[in-house]
């Protein structure tokens, strides 16, 4: 039976407290995300319960029981604080999905340090950026993106340790480099946990915006009180589930659901770190026997394109729940999953810094495909008038997603950016920066973003960020940069330029730039097409109309520009 039951009676009678008892959470007492996630699973009885089930490429495969990851997260946290780690201190996490990325996120918080994992594809001025506005002190990763690293270690003083997992003696080490094998180094029995309190940070997660630098999201150890609860109501995690969310925790779900969530369950719960493929994806579901799945609207939608033949060749029936995150889940797309898995896709909605889902669809409701659903209980939500800041009652208005600030797992701050931070509150609420309308049913309905920031495959990319790496290149005068639709990924980037005198357009041109912007910051940055043009719209104090080029992109009216020009 699902662990959500009625819902409006579970609005009426919600409270925090429902969770704050079920782990035994006591005010002004420690309370450790670490800790919870594995040495309190053992003192439940479930120290034998596979926790971790790993699969990586070449048939690679790891267990980790619950009492192996509460001695691993151990051995992590002995060895950071034996290279002089403190609390508060942060620890990045730059990693490929691996056992030691899952573990040593664990082993971070144990000690009190800050978690800050960054997606392993970064390429090494998106990782400067973030390193540097954290001023992290030490880096777990692999030998493969070590060189990205070095590239950047003279221009960041603080970062002292440099902690590589896999190293295999072949390569010298340089200054500040250490090896660290999680898996053989001596088990540590007992570590002192840290006694972290409801609101000490712990983790640090990097989101784009419109304008500026990237912003760290603050996060409290509190913030299981919310992640707890809406893993077991929404994603209905139960103690014989097989849990897998296809996030990579370089990215918030990949954390609080992919880390987080499942563990302060104690659930087992599988992940594999192989490209995408309809076939591989399938048989993972069919080996390890997947009930709960959790996943990304464009992968669903990559599985659509492979066809519904592929699903046949497999068994499947092990599926018992399907949910998704990060960008608008088509009505297609859940009745596809109806249609193939006989299960339909719960969409849920929520972002960096809300910490968990806010708006979504719960096992025991009926979905209307395509709605994001209802707030979590406890979550007042509102359609905010786009002007006035003030909720529009009336179904059907498009407005402002605003929440009233408050729920466990809500952002602190932005690292250093107090003032941005700030910025997103008005008239009482927190603004989501997206748009959205309810129904008369109170169904929410996702209308789209109320900035520039592109949403590839539920990435969020920054078009200044990648504007600020273009001008980076030697051939490029100016650049703006908006999204396109694309099929698959829903957005992609794209690129406009105008060349310094001396460059000519053309196709070499364009895929350097691509490559360019692919090293520096990222796959998801790069454009997906780059057009050279002779001038770029701009306001009359100069600033580029993203928006002109936008509605150009997507085919739409290009709206009331005497406005826009004054927009300044
Ligand atoms: C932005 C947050 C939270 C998980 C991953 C993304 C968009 C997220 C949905 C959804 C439509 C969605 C919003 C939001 N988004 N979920 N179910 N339907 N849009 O976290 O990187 O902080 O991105 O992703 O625009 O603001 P994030």
């Amino acid at each position: 039976m699902a662990h959500f039951g009625n819902y409006e009676e579970h609005c009426r009678d919600f409270s925090w407290s429902i969770s704050e008892r079920e782990l035994e959470y006591q005010e002004g007492r420690p309370f450790n995300i670490g800790w919870h996630c594995s040495d309190r699973i053992c003192l439940q009885g479930k120290g034998n319960r596979t926790a971790l089930i790993w699969e990586g490429l070449g048939d690679k495969r790891k267990e980790y029981t619950y009492t192996d990851l509460r001695i691993r997260s151990n051995v992590v946290g002995h060895h950071l604080r034996s290279l002089g780690i403190r609390a508060e201190d942060r620890v990045c996490l730059f990693m490929d999905k691996i056992p030691e990325l899952y573990i040593g996120f664990l082993g971070v918080l144990k000690i009190g340090a800050i978690a800050q994992p960054l997606f392993s594809a970064f390429g090494d001025e998106s990782l400067f950026v973030r390193l540097d506005n954290a001023q992290t002190s030490a880096i777990i990763t692999q030998r493969k993106h070590v060189p990205k690293i070095r590239k950047i270690i003279d221009r960041l003083p603080s970062l002292k340790h440099i902690i590589i997992v896999d190293h295999d003696g072949r390569k010298e080490l340089k200054e500040r480099e250490t090896a660290f094998d999680m898996d053989s180094a001596p088990a540590v029995e007992s570590l002192d946990i840290h006694p972290t309190h409801a609101e000490s940070p712990s983790v640090l997660h990097y989101t784009s915006g419109t304008t500026g630098q990237p912003k760290g999201v603050k996060h409290v150890h509190y913030s299981l009180i919310s992640q707890y609860l809406t893993t077991k109501w929404v994603l209905d995690l139960h103690d014989d589930d097989i849990y897998w969310c296809t996030a990579d925790p370089g990215w918030v779900t990949g954390t609080s659901y992919g880390i987080i969530g499942p563990f302060s369950m104690g659930v087992t719960q599988c992940v594999m770190d192989i490209g995408f493929s309809a076939d591989a994806w399938y048989q993972f579901i069919e080996r390890h026997r997947i009930t709960v799945w959790y996943s990304a609207p464009t992968a669903i939608r990559s599985l659509m394109k492979a066809g519904d033949a592929v699903v046949k060749k497999y068994d499947l029936s092990s599926l018992r729940h399907l949910a998704s995150v990060g960008e608008p889940l088509n009505a297609e797309a859940v009745i596809w999953g109806q249609k193939v898995f006989g299960l339909p896709f719960h969409d849920t909605f929520w972002q960096t810094e809300t910490g968990s889902m806010m708006i979504t669809n719960y096992p025991t409701m009926p979905i209307k495909p395509g709605s994001m659903g209802k707030p979590f209980p406890g979550i007042t939500a509102a359609v905010l008038n786009i002007n006035t800041f003030e909720p529009m009652s009336e179904p059907g208005q498009i407005g402002l997603i605003g929440f009233k600030p408050g729920w466990p797992s809500m952002m602190r701050t932005y690292w250093n950016n107090e003032a941005t931070y700030r910025a997103k509150f008005k008239n009482g609420w927190y603004l989501s920066g997206d748009r959205a309308r309810t129904d008369a049913d109170g169904y929410w309905w996702f209308v789209g973003r109320d900035d520039d920031v592109i949403n590839t495959g539920g990435h969020l990319v920054s078009p200044f960020e990648v504007e600020s790496a273009l001008l980076e290149h030697p051939a490029v005068a100016e650049s703006a940069v908006v999204s396109k639709p694309d099929e698959v990924n829903m957005e992609v980037v794209k690129a406009f330029v105008t060349l310094k005198s001396g460059y000519q357009p053309s196709k070499d041109l364009e895929l350097e730039i691509m490559n360019f912007i692919r090293k520096k910051l990222s796959p998801l940055a790069m454009p997906q097409e780059t057009e050279f043009v002779d001038g770029l719209p701009k306001t009359r104090s100069g600033k580029i109309m993203r928006r002109i080029l936008h509605a150009q992109e997507w085919g739409e009216e290009i709206g009331d520009t005497s406005t826009l020009e004054n927009d300044d």
